[in-house]
C-alpha cells in the first residue's frame, strides 16, 4: 500500500491553523482532511485535502437512504509530546462490520489504519494536551451514486476529519432519563451498527429529556421495554457489589471499544466483569437499596462519564457515589493508558508521532 501523500500546501495549512481558547466539543474542526473515492469495485488512493465543503449531487443515495457509517475516535498527547491512538485496529473492524450491514464495501483494515495514523501525525503539532483534551477523529463514508432506486449504491466516497476536543458534556457527571415512548433499535435493525439513523432516532428523545433537565437517554430493548441497552451514543456500566455490570451485546446495541477495553481491565480494580440482561426493574431497586453504588456512560466521546441519578416514569434514583468513585480509578488509569502512561499489556496505545 502506497504512503499519503502530504503535500507542501497541506503542511502550510495544518502550520497557519488558528483556533480559539474554547475548543469546546465538534467545532474546532481540523483544516484538512482526507478522501478516498469507490467505483468500479475498487477504491482509490487516499488524498490529502484542505477541509471544505463537499460537492455532492441532490440525488445522492446517502441524502435518500442515509446509507452512511462513521467511527469515533481520538489521539492524546502526553506530557513529553508524545501522541498515542487507542485500538486503531478495532476501529477498523467495527467499521466493516457496520459497511457490512449497510450493504456498503468495507475498507482494507491497513488502509484504514493508515489514513487516521497519517491524519493524527499532520496534525500531531495541535493535539491539545491535557487530560480532557484530544484530537477527536472522524472516519465516515456516504453513498454519492446519484440515482433514486433503492438500491445499495455504487459509488462511494471515505474520508477522515477530525476536530480539537475537550469534555463531551457540560458537567462531570450527567443526569439520566429512562425512555418509554421510542425505540433505538430492533432485533434484526441497524442498532449494532455505527449508522447516523440510529443517532437521528435518539433525536426526538433527548428533547424529551432535556426537557426533564437530564443530560442523556436510557434506552431499553424494543420488544419487553425492561432490559437496559444503551445511551444514545455511550454505553452503560453499573456497579453492583464487587460486580461491573453491562448489558451483554446483541444485535442492538454498539459494541463500543471503551465498553470492551473496561470489560478487560475490571478484574485490576478488584471488579468482576458481567456481561449480562440488566432488567430495568431491578437495577432500580438495587439503587434504592444502595446495592447499585455507581454508573456510567462510555464511549470514545464520553470517555467514563459517572452517572448522577435515573430518572423512570416521572421518580428519580439517585446513585451513592453520583461522582463515581470504583469507575474514577477507571477512568484515571484509562486515561493514562490513552496517552501511553501505563504499561500497555494489551498494546492498545499506539504511538503515531
Ligand atoms: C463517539 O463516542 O465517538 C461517538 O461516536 C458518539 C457520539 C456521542 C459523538
Amino acid at each position: 500500500m502506497t504512503k499519503i501523500t502530504v503535500t507542501k500546501d497541506i503542511e502550510n495549512i495544518v502550520a497557519n491553523y488558528a483556533y480559539g481558547e474554547d475548543i469546546g466539543f465538534g467545532k474546532t474542526l481540523a483544516p484538512v482532511m482526507i478522501e478516498m473515492k469507490y467505483a468500479n469495485g475498487s477504491w482509490s488512493e487516499p488524498e490529502f485535502k484542505p477541509y471544505g465543503p463537499l460537492q455532492i449531487d441532490p440525488a445522492a443515495k446517502v441524502l435518500h437512504y442515509a446509507q452512511e457509517i462513521f467511527e469515533g475516535m481520538k489521539a492524546y498527547k502526553n506530557d513529553s509530546d508524545e501522541v498515542y491512538l487507542f485500538r486503531p485496529d478495532a476501529n477498523a473492524k467495527r467499521f466493516n462490520a457496520s459497511a457490512i450491514r449497510m450493504a456498503m464495501p468495507e475498507v482494507d483494515v491497513d488502509t484504514f489504519i493508515q489514513t487516521v495514523t497519517t491524519f493524527t501525525d499532520v496534525m500531531s503539532e495541535h493535539v491539545p494536551k491535557g487530560i480532557n483534551k484530544s484530537l477527536y477523529l472522524r472516519p465516515f463514508m456516504i453513498a454519492t451514486e446519484p440515482t433514486l432506486g433503492v438500491k445499495a449504491s455504487t459509488e462511494y466516497s471515505y474520508f477522515v476529519i477530525g476536530c480539537l476536543v475537550e469534555r463531551y458534556f457540560a458537567n462531570p457527571s450527567v443526569k439520566v432519563m429512562v425512555e418509554l415512548d421510542n425505540c433505538r433499535a430492533a432485533p434484526g435493525g441497524i442498532g449494532f451498527a455505527k449508522t447516523g439513523g440510529n443517532y437521528g432516532a435518539s433525536l426526538q428523545a433527548y428533547q424529551r429529556t432535556r426537557d426533564h433537565d437530564c443530560d442523556q437517554t436510557l434506552w431499553l430493548d424494543a420488544i419487553n421495554k425492561k432490559y437496559v441497552e444503551e445511551l444514545s451514543g455511550m454505553n452503560f456500566f453499573a456497579v453492583i457489589g464487587d460486580e461491573l455490570v453491562t448489558p451483554e451485546l446483541t444485535d442492538t446495541i454498539l459494541a463500543g471499544i471503551t465498553r470492551d477495553s473496561i470489560l478487560k481491565i475490571a478484574k485490576n480494580f478488584g471488579l468482576k466483569a458481567v456481561e449480562k440482561k440488566i432488567d430495568i426493574n431491578e437495577l432500580l431497586e438495587a439503587i434504592e437499596k444502595g446495592q447499585c453504588s455507581e454508573a456510567f456512560a462510555c464511549g470514545t466521546a464520553s470517555v467514563l462519564t459517572p452517572i448522577e441519578s435515573l430518572e423512570f416514569k416521572d421518580k428519580t434514583y439517585k446513585l451513592t457515589h453520583p461522582e463515581g468513585k470504583k469507575s474514577k480509578e477507571i477512568k484515571d488509569y484509562f486515561l493514562r493508558l490513552q496517552r501511553g502512561l501505563e504499561t500497555d499489556a494489551n498494546s492498545w496505545a499506539i504511538k503515531v508521532n
